[in-house]
């Protein structure tokens, strides 16, 4: 239904919930990202569940407790260069489709999230 946000195409809080939880455990795991997340990702997963939600389309729950996203600003404190854009992306996409979010969603959303991911980068490959 095309008049439906993103957010209640792919199926609601159950389905972001779970494409967040499917999302950090590949983060967890991978050798370039797991360095420059904390230890303990529960709160890191709860407030990447509010901005998705809000990014879908959803109530705007990131923005209720934390206020104006600033998500560039929010990541300056990481050496964000493309590897790790694209490390980004590579645990997004595995996520869209152990979630089981289709087509044309999954497009769309990894389409958006990589435009959010490139616009992230903040370091030349070079300074690495
Ligand atoms: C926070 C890495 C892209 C949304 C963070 C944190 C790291 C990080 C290390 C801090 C985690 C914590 O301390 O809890 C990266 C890297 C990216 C990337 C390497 C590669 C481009 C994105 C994208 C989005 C996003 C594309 C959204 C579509 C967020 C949000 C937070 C966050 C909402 C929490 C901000 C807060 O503290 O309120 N990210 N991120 N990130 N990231 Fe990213």
């Amino acid at each position: 239904n095309h008049s439906e946000s993103l957010y209640e195409n792919i199926g609601g809080q159950a389905a972001l919930e779970r494409l967040v939880e499917a999302f950090y455990q590949h983060v967890a795991k991978h050798p370039q990202l797991k360095p420059i997340f904390p230890e303990d990702l529960s709160e890191t997963r709860r407030k990447q569940k509010q901005f998705l939600t809000q990014f879908f389309g959803g109530p705007p729950l990131y923005t209720e407790e934390h206020g104006h996203p600033k998500l560039r600003y929010r990541h300056l404190p990481f050496e964000i260069t493309t590897t790790l854009k694209n490390a980004w992306l590579s645990c997004m996409a595995a996520a869209l489709e152990e979630t089981g979010i289709e087509e044309p969603y999954n497009s769309i959303i990894f389409e958006r999230l990589a435009l959010t991911a490139h616009h992230m980068i903040n370091t030349p490959e070079e300074e690495k």
